[in-house]
This record gives C-alpha cells, structure tokens and sequence, in this order.
C-alpha cells in the first residue's frame, strides 16, 4: 500500500528536513518512485535540491500555491534519469496563500493528492513541513498516513513534542482522520554530552504513556520510537553537495570525514529507520 508521510514537528531546526532527504534516497535505493512534496514556505527542500524558490512563485505550474486553488502542479525530476524521484518545490507564497480564507482549506492537500492520483503514481509521498502548526501542518497531516517527527535530543525539547501530539490529536479528532502509524526520531544525538543522553532516556520513556493518556486517536494507530541519529558533521557538509547525508556518505565517502565503520553504522541506523516506518 502506499505511503504518504508528514514529516512534522512545531519547533524549528530538529532536522525534518534532513529527514525527509534520506527517506526519499533510501526508499529509492528500494526501488520506491518517491514524491517530495515540499509544503514549507521557506522552501528548505527546494533551495537544498539547487532551485532557487522565486523561480516558483506567481503563475507557474510548479507553483504549489496550486494546491489551493486545485490546479494541476508540475513534478520536477530530481532524481536518476529512471525519474524514480520527483519534487513538488515550494516557494514564500503558500504562507501568504496559507493564511487566506478558502473553503475547506485543511483538506487542500488531501484532495489534490486524490484528484491528481499521485498514489497510482507514487510508492511513498513524503511530505517536509514548516516549524509550526498552521493550515499547512493540517493540511499533511490530513493527507498522509503516516506522521514521523524528528526530535532533538535537548533540554525543553519535551514540551514542544508534548504540544505538538495535542495538536495533532484535535486535529485527527475534529477531522475524524485515521493515521496508521507514528514515529519519533531522536535526532542530533550526541552521545558524549549527559545532556543528550538524559533526554533520550525521557523522550523514551515517557512518549508512549504520554499519548496513551492524552492522545485517544493517534493511540489507535501504531506509535514508534526509533533508533536515534546521532549528531554528525557530515549531516551539514552533505547540504554543500546539494545532497542527502545517505547519498552524500556512499557518494562522497572518501570526502567525509567519517571512519569507514562509523559510516557505516550510520548508513544502516538511517536504513533500519527508514524501513521500520515504511514497511
Ligand atoms: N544528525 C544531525 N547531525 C548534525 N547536524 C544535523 C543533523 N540533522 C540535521 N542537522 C543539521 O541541522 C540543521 C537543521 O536541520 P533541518 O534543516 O533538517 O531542520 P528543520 O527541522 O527542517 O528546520 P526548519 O524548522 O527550519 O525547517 C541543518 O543545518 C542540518 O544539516
Ligand atoms: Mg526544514
């Protein structure tokens, strides 16, 4: 079955979209036809691809303001020749558009998704986000079926994760939606510092029973913490080379500075994660 993933977390700079770069390159690397769909006004995903988003905006087909008004929205090739990975880009405008008062504006993305049939066309459909919870939030979380929310491994981080899972359980709640499954993904873990280490243990230990008591709907669906990424340089130099730290680590080995089994480590850390969210 296909997969539509929201990659979404309220705060800024937790990696979401670092994250939905290597799932798309590694659910390609499984003979997956992936769609990015970069729903974020900053326009992260496009600008790391190499496009300038003003390239974007006004009357355009690759305009994904054109979701709102349900026109069709050109795909870009980014990726092989074999075309297995496709970006919707974004650009400033979707926050202005974001912002308009349209019928049904929560359930835009929903519809063009079905009315363009992209799950006829697509495996997966990875959606990045904007670090807040808005009309565009809602928006992929009504469209998708999976939700995966990066998170850092700091102090304070908690309370915005703990806002982040009421959020999005009044919105399922309201919207009488069913996601199949969530998972978080401690993030930027750094392993040396006790800082990290303590709030790993409390993202573990108290994320499940916190929606289990809080959160009815997404309870319904299966709830994941996964393994956590830890913080690398090569996550940065991978945005330098307009690539995904998992195509930059096999592409550009010998430049990073990695040791060959750390490298490795990571490359299968970010292969098992991406494999238990799409299965
Ligand atoms: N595991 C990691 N180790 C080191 N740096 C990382 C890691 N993950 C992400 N980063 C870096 O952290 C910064 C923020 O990541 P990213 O842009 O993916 O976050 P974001 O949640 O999408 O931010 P925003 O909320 O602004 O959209 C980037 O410079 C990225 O390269
Ligand atoms: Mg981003």
């Amino acid at each position: 079955m296909s997969k539509i993933i929201s990659v979404a977390n309220q705060k800024g700079g937790v990696a979401k979209t670092a994250t939905c770069r290597y799932f798309a390159d590694i659910a390609v690397a499984q003979e997956k036809k992936v769609l990015l769909i970069d729903f974020d006004p900053q326009a992260s995903l496009t600008k790391g691809f190499g496009f300038n988003p003003e390239l974007f905006e006004g009357v355009n087909d690759a305009n994904i303001c054109n979701v709102f008004n349900q026109e069709t929205v050109n795909v870009i090739n980014v990726g092989e020749e074999d075309e297995t990975l496709h970006l919707i880009p974004s650009n400033r405008e979707l926050g202005i558009i974001g912002q308009g008062n349209i019928i049904g504006k929560d359930l835009m993305l929903r519809k063009f998704i079905k009315k363009n049939k992209l799950l006829e066309v697509y495996d997966v459909i990875i959606i990045d986000n904007n670090p807040k919870f808005d009309t565009m939030t809602i928006n992929t979380i009504l469209a998708s079926n999976i939700i995966v929310i990066p998170v850092v491994t700091a102090k304070d981080e908690q309370e915005g994760l703990h806002g982040f899972f009421k959020n999005t359980e009044e919105t399922l709640s309201t919207f009488d939606h069913a996601i199949e499954k969530m998972v978080v993904i401690p993030s930027r873990y750094n392993k040396a510092t006790k800082v990290s280490k303590e709030y790993l243990k409390i993202i573990k230990e108290d994320t499940l029973p916190f929606i289990e008591e809080m959160c009815p709907t997404i309870s319904e669906a299966e709830t994941m913490i996964s393994e956590a990424v830890p913080e690398k340089v090569a996550f940065p130099d991978a945005s330098s080379y307009n690539l995904s730290v998992y195509k930059y680590l096999t592409l550009y080995s010998s430049e990073s500075s990695m040791k060959k089994d750390k490298r490795e480590k990571l490359l299968t850390t970010l292969e098992e994660i991406v494999k238990n969210v799409i299965k």
